[in-house]
């Protein structure tokens, strides 16, 4: 079956060709972060507008590699939420009316069911049942994955996603938009050592997480450091080290904790938060000395993208779902 998958649910344009039997063949993705960098965060009706200067340019550039035609497809998969209703609307009602246009079926897919999937797309894919820890920036979830639609969370942040921490974190030191990826990176060069921050919600039973209290620790220590209102670069580093500690730390203890109560030795961790490398460091420490094993979309497949919607409706669509022709999205939807 060959699908075409469209994701416009925030900041990133993703389009892919999917066949159930031979891969994925092409995938496009144009990320919108020059357009909303000077604003400090995503603005929801430019968003909508770019993704709709650059999705049908990108689909055909994806079906030129792929070899094929509009006429070849034979289903869309769109992400139907959770995400900004306008930029959903826009693949919605684009993948909706040219699957109506083509007579073939379309599915509406859940961004996060999306993202879980994603590292079934890489040659070294997971077996169902395993833990999802899915780190984006609207989410922090561990979940427990029996198979394709069989999802059971197990616990979720009370407050910030984590990727929402880094952002705002990394915004409080004034680095740019957006801030997680260059957060790590500054931290690359600090000391992790030169300041306390809390590992949250550790020490008490339970699978839920909270960064605001990590936030604050941030915001109090960027306060005590600052010289007339300036932090020294190497107090940045220095923060940003700490900072990142903390939220891997307390994402490796959960998922430690997820895997022994569920008594699962397979790890999966999907979303943006994913492409940090030393979260990826401690949880493939952490999985080996347990005797299992995690696995993650290659990075470009962590964030958003289009192939990751492709795959999850490709599953859909085989199983025989699909969406009516309702053009109906889901802005806050729990998984
Ligand atoms: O999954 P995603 O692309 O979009 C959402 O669905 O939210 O995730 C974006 C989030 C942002 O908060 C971004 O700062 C964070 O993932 N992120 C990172 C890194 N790369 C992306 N956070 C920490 N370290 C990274 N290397
Ligand atoms: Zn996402």
């Amino acid at each position: 079956m060959l699908i075409l998958g469209l994701e416009t649910s925030c900041d990133e344009t993703g389009v892919a060709v999917y066949d159930s039997e031979r891969g994925l063949l092409a995938h496009r993705l144009y990320s919108q972060i020059a357009v909303h960098a000077e604003y400090g965060g995503v603005v929801p009706e430019l968003a909508s507008r770019d993704h709709v200067r650059k999705a049908l340019p990108l689909i055909h550039e994806a079906l030129a590699e792929a070899g094929h035609t509009v006429q070849d497809l034979e289903g869309i998969a769109y992400t139907q939420g959770p995400g900004l209703v306008g930029a959903l609307l826009v693949g919605a009602s684009l993948g909706r009316s040219l699957a109506w246009g083509l007579s073939i079926p379309a599915v509406g897919v859940h961004h996060m069911e999306g993202h879980l999937l994603a590292p079934m797309l890489e040659e070294n894919r997971p077996d169902f049942p395993f833990v999802a820890l899915l780190v984006s920036g609207g989410h922090t979830q561990l979940v427990h994955v029996a198979g394709i639609g069989e999802y059971t969370l197990l616990g979720e942040s009370l407050d910030d996603a984590a990727g929402e921490a880094f952002d705002k974190a990394a915004k409080m030191m004034g680095l740019p938009y957006p801030g997680g990826p260059e957060l790590s990176k500054l931290a690359e060069q600090g000391d992790a050592k030169r300041f306390e921050f809390p590992r949250p919600m550790t020490n008490r039973p339970g699978l839920d997480f909270s960064f605001s209290g990590l936030k604050t620790a941030a915001r109090t220590a960027i306060i005590k450091q600052a010289v007339d209102g300036v932090l020294a670069e190497q107090t940045k580093a220095d923060i940003s080290a700490c900072f990142q500690a903390a939220v891997v730390d307390t994402l490796a203890i959960k998922c430690k904790r997820a895997l022994k109560q569920t008594g699962l030795k397979n790890l999966v961790i999907a979303g943006g938060v994913g492409a940090n490398k030393l979260l990826r460091q401690q949880l493939t420490e952490m999985t080996r000395k347990l005797g299992g094993q995690v696995f993650y979309p290659r990075a470009e497949f962590c964030t958003d993208n289009g192939a990751m919607i492709a795959y999850a409706g490709c599953q859909r669509l085989l199983a025989g779902q699909s969406t009516d022709l309702s053009l109906s999205v889901v802005p806050r939807w729990p998984m």
